[in-house]
């Protein structure tokens, strides 16, 4: 059976973990394709909550087989903090693989991602911090330190080797302090040798599963809009969220994809700079970010708000090629009169419909918003269509015209269970 990727349709943050989770319950193996410690997926279970953030968010099964696949970047420490602190709470990582061919997040990008930030000025793109965006570009320019030499016989050497390049740019080009390579040794040994036993080629292992008619997941990190191509560019993170992304990432073929589900809330949020056109910046923006709890599962950071827009909503059923769509979050908007969607963009004096390739022209997009009723019950409890109220039936409903995708899932609060299948 083909594997069925999960991924975010806006800028992040839609609620994959859950989804992922809820999935992953029936799934032989999960694998993640890309983006790295950036993401974080809160999986809420029996009042216990959990952010995962690189490994998994099929990790709570202990049948399941966790993948991180080739196009995941890595960051040794930060990974084995993730392995103890899942320990701590009983859940077991030995069914966690790490690719051989994953590039890992050393010390030296955590320092260029926040030297390369403040040298931007008020221009800054508002990472993670999590070095993301170096460790790609050291990727690209092929002086990488893989997986493979990380718990290799080439440690040394290759942390070495790129410590001595970076420094140069650290002191050279930013004027900061270089680091200290004999100390990152010494920590990073011990990292490597508990590494070790996680690292081989994971594309063997997910091609296996698929082949076997196993049920795979292709768990998606960030979002539509934070594609290095097809998001709001240069305001993006430096991988593939994107459906496409999935396979480059896992190093397995398009074929062992059969169905993409993207995943939306009912309005929308992001971090970090960049356009936003349906951004609130009154008290409904506050109303939604207290009541949605929008601030960063990984930087605490409070995110942006503003009204659902189905521009964006469409432009990801197109650039992913979506089979179906979630509306996830919808509890949070209670309590609120009228309820918006952003069905068209205003641009130059004319009405646009598709999704801007050029950011800056979408910094002057103003949105043509359809109005609908709000509603004040509390929705928590429902678990199927007849329970919710007429108002949110309704809302629902002109989505899916709007939008010209099946909405196949609702999620009504955090929790495993507080989703709803439609069709
Ligand atoms: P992800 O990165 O896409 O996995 O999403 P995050 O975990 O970063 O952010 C989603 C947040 O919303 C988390 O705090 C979830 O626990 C929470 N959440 C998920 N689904 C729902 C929902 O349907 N309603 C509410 N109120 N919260 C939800
Ligand atoms: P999940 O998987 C929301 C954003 C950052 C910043 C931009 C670039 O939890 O949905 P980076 O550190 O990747 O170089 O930052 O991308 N960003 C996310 N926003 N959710 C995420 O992941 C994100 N990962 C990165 O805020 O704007
Ligand atoms: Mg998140």
């Amino acid at each position: 059976m083909p594997g069925k990727v999960i991924l975010g349709a806006q800028w992040g943050d839609e609620g994959k973990g859950k989804f992922i989770d809820i999935f992953a319950a029936k799934a032989d193996l999960v694998v993640r394709s890309q983006g790295g410690n950036n993401a974080g997926h809160t999986v809420v279970v029996n009042g216990e909550t959990y952010k995962l953030q690189l490994i998994p968010s099929g990790i709570l099964y202990p049948d399941c087989v966790n993948v991180i696949g080739p196009g995941v970047v890595v960051d040794p420490r930060n990974v084995l903090r993730e392995i103890d602190g899942l320990a701590e709470k009983g859940v077991s990582c030995d069914k966690l693989y790490i690719d051989a061919r994953c590039h890992c997040i050393l010390p030296w990008h955590l320092e260029l991602d926040a030297l390369s930030e403040k040298a931007r000025g008020g221009d800054d793109i508002g990472t993670t911090k999590k070095g993301i965006g170096p460790t790609y570009m050291d990727k690209a320019e092929r002086i990488g330190v893989r997986m493979h030499d990380f718990v290799g016989e080439r440690f040394e050497e290759a942390l070495r080797e790129a410590c001595e390049r970076k420094n140069k740019v650290i002191t050279g080009v930013y004027g900061g302090e270089p680091i200290d390579i004999e100390a990152v040794l010494a920590e990073y040994k011990d990292y490597a040798g508990r590494l070790r036993p996680h690292v081989r080629d994971t594309s063997v292992l997910t091609y296996a599963a698929v082949k076997a008619g196993q049920d795979v997941l292709f768990e998606g990190a960030q979002g539509t809009l934070l594609d290095l191509d097809m998001g709001t560019y240069p305001y993006v993170t430096s991988s593939h969220p994107v459906a496409g992304g999935c396979c480059i990432g896992s190093g397995v073929g398009p074929t062992a994809i059969g169905s993409v589900m993207g995943i939306c809330k009912s309005y929308t949020t992001r971090v970090g700079k960049g356009p936003f056109p349906t951004e609130l910046f009154d008290e409904t923006g506050d109303y939604i970010r207290k009541a949605g709890g929008e601030f960063g599962t990984v930087t605490g950071r409070p995110r942006r708000t503003g009204w659902f827009d189905a521009v964006i909503a469409r432009y990801a059923v197109r650039v992913n090629g979506l089979t179906e769509l979630v509306i996830n979050k919808i509890d949070p908007l209670r309590g609120l009169d009228k309820l918006k969607v952003c069905v068209a963009y205003r641009y130059k004096g004319e009405t646009i419909t598709e999704f801007p390739a050029n950011f800056a022209d979408l910094a002057h997009c103003e949105p043509v918003y359809e109005e609908f009723e709000g509603f004040t019950e509390d929705i928590t409890g429902c678990r199927s269509w007849d329970d919710l109220p007429s108002a949110v039936q309704s809302y629902i409903k002109e989505l899916e015209r709007i939008i010209d995708c099946p909405i196949t899932m609702l999620g009504v609060g955090p929790a495993r269970d507080q989703v709803m299948t439609l069709k």
